[in-house]
């Protein structure tokens, strides 16, 4: 393994991302670079990797189900600059009882104010120290992690516990650099009471063992450097499932058999990805799917994407989603936005390559209805925030406070409309082997807009003035608002649905034949199609003509749920109530409760009532959101 150390001076005299002249091996990956430039800098981290940064975290942690709290150590291993002797790490209200070298010889350390949405850095006197330990225990309440009592699973009897990483999020429960530019190698060692199984985003180490006082250890290793955000835990009352020689699925007894039925598509998923892209470098592609209340419909957790089960549809008409987080084994977890004002090098990369894969197995038409939803994506954030707007740009500026990544119609939409306008202009075989190669030439590493933009010149444009000048490189990327050379979907995607909106519109009949032979794609834009102010009497029409309130795919039933919601439409409110009880997915959650509050004297009333009760069944990414629209802010 090659290890580039920078003095500090260098890092001031070079103004990009060095990454040495080592290729990256496939087997061998190298330890990502120190940062080297200003727009690799991540405002979100305290860390100073120029001076010193974690290369290995090996976690010893024991899951305490009563108190809600995990706790025990991490070593961290260390690479700094000569003479550098203190190193700062990310934390987010851990309570450390101590930090130590090797030979458990004290280190001094310091606790740092508290910023929101950042934590408080924990600035280590190392010495000559190069490996930390460090015993902590995570505050209850740690963001990260979620704890839910049995009454919140399927299986009702035992209790579960899973995390939520990305974007910030890891600092709550593991010291270590929390920054998506800095990479580490990791292991852990985690124990829980029977019969409780432990999954974690790496390869698992031999069986289960006997740990005492009735519980069992599991240990993990990741051997290849990943940025810290990926470190992700799941424990519960789970099973696996094989569903090929490298996929299977975990989740509760109660949900296994429509959990691989959903998925059985995934290792032809992973094959079709591969031999777009080139070759799954991780391992084993394993998926969890998880309680309603985790707050993301997926999560690219290396080796086991995390899953929300509002996805089970029962005819794989969202498995889109799986499609999604495993291209990010490639646009992601392979090469990483270096930090989150670059979120479309991760979540637009990813949103095109998804659509690739989907094409793959499905065919050209379910690939272009969904391209041309994201087409649609994009122009309703573009409306929405005005084609002027900052965050209409796919790298947002530093200033932009958005952790999160921004308006998922931009950095998700335009990021996969930008790809798929290159491909237009250069042609799908030029194209795609530009963006294998970019992969490969910055696996393991982190990467920023001016580096996509560097190398689409170097390696696709090669000089050709005509080709540049076509294809509007930097407006993309660095301007708001949509291009003039903008890929625009196939008009006929949805020219039947289109129709029977219209024809609906004109004159209220509704072809609920029509409708039972859609895809979810056409409905989906059937619904959004549709006069968006309806009487009580229209929508119960329409509810008893296409049976929306008793409607099993998630994503129709939500369409549904907004268009009633913001018609102050009663009937709706129980079965509003009923999803908002059973589901935390924040995609779901936070938009139905900013209906309700835009409802004024109708909906606030009842926002508040079934937030009371709901509240305390979500994850902290759904009530962070959720709150501040209950507050009015
Ligand atoms: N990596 C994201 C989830 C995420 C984004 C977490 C930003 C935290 C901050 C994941 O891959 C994702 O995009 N999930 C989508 C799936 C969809 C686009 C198919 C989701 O959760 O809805
Ligand atoms: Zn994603």
């Amino acid at each position: 393994m090659r290890i580039l150390i920078l003095p500090v001076f260098a890092l001031l005299a070079s103004c990009q991302i060095t990454g040495g002249d080592a290729e990256p091996a496939q087997d061998a990956p190298m330890v990502s670079p120190i940062l080297t430039s200003e727009d690799a800098r991540d405002e979100y981290s305290y860390a100073q990797p120029e001076v010193a940064r974690v290369t290995h975290v090996a976690l010893d942690l024991a899951l305490d189900f009563d108190a809600k709290t995990a706790g025990g150590t991490a070593t961290l291993d260390i690479l700094a600059a000569d003479g550098a002797d203190t190193v700062v790490l990310d934390s987010s209200g851990l309570e450390i009882a101590s930090i130590t070298d090797q030979e458990g010889m004290g280190l001094a350390f310091a606790v740092g104010a508290t910023k929101e949405g950042m934590g408080e850095p924990i600035t280590v006197k190392m010495g000559d120290a190069r490996k930390l330990v460090v015993a902590y225990k995570t505050r209850s309440g740690a963001e990260a992690l979620q704890w839910l009592a049995p009454a919140q699973t399927a299986g009702g009897k035992f209790p579960y516990l899973f995390s939520q990483g990305q974007p910030t999020l890891n600092r709550t429960w593991i010291p270590t650099q929390d920054s998506p530019g800095i990479r580490q190698t990791w292991e852990a060692r985690i124990t829980a009471p029977e019969p409780l199984t432990v999954v974690m985003s790496a390869a698992r180490v031999g069986e289960p063992e006997a740990a005492g006082n009735g519980r069992r250890a599991f240990k993990f290793e990741m051997d290849k450097p990943v940025a810290p955000y990926l470190i992700a835990i799941a424990a519960g009352d789970l099973v696996f499932r094989d569903l090929g020689p490298r996929t299977g699925v975990w989740t509760e007894p109660a949900m296994i058999d429509r959990a691989a039925a959903e998925l059985e598509d995934t290792e032809k998923m992973v094959a079709a990805a591969e031999k777009l892209y080139g070759p799954y470098r991780w391992g084993r592609y394993d998926m969890i799917v998880l309680p309603p209340s985790f707050p993301y419909g997926g999560m690219e957790n290396p080796t086991l994407t995390f899953l929300t089960p509002t996805f089970l549809a029962g005819d794989k008409s969202l498995n889109g989603l799986v499609a999604h987080e495993l291209a990010h084994s490639w646009s992601g977890n392979l090469v990483t936005n270096a930090n989150w004002s670059d979120s479309w090098i991760n979540e637009g990369v990813t949103s095109y390559f998804e659509n690739r894969i989907m094409e793959a197995l499905y065919g050209k038409q379910r690939a272009m209805q969904e391209a041309a939803l994201q087409f649609d994506g994009m122009e309703e954030a573009i409306a929405e925030n005005g084609a002027d707007a900052d965050i209409t740009r796919l790298h947002l500026p530093k200033d932009a406070d958005t952790p999160d990544g921004g308006a998922s119609g931009i950095i998700y939409d335009k990021g996969a409309i930008f790809l798929r306008t290159m491909e237009q202009i250069v042609g799908r075989q030029k194209f795609d082997a530009w963006l294998m190669s970019w992969f490969d030439r910055h696996a393991f590493q982190p990467a920023t807009s001016a580096m996509i933009v560097a190398d689409l010149r170097e390696n696709l444009i090669k000089g050709d003035a005509e080709l540049e000048k076509k294809l509007m490189l930097d407006e993309w990327v660095y301007e708001p608002g949509i291009p003039s050379n903008v890929w625009r979907p196939d008009p006929q995607a949805f020219a039947a649905v289109d129709a029977a909106a219209t024809a609906y519109g004109a004159d209220g009949k509704i072809d609920a034949a029509a409708w039972q032979g859609w895809t979810t794609a056409e409905r989906l834009r059937f619904m959004s199609r549709l006069p968006q102010q309806r009487s009580a009497d229209q929508l119960a029409q329409l509810d008893s003509a296409l049976g929306l309130s008793q409607e099993g795919n998630n994503e129709v039933l939500f369409a549904w749920l907004e268009l009633a919601l913001a018609n102050r439409y009663d009937p709706a409110v129980p079965v509003a109530e009923d999803f908002l009880a059973q589901v935390g997915r924040r995609k779901f959650v936070a938009p139905l409760f900013k209906t309700l509050m835009e409802q004024g004297e109708w909906g606030q009333p009842i926002a508040k009532r079934i937030y009371a009760k709901t509240r305390k069944t979500y994850h902290s990414v759904t009530t962070g959101t959720v709150d501040k629209t209950l507050s009015g802010e």
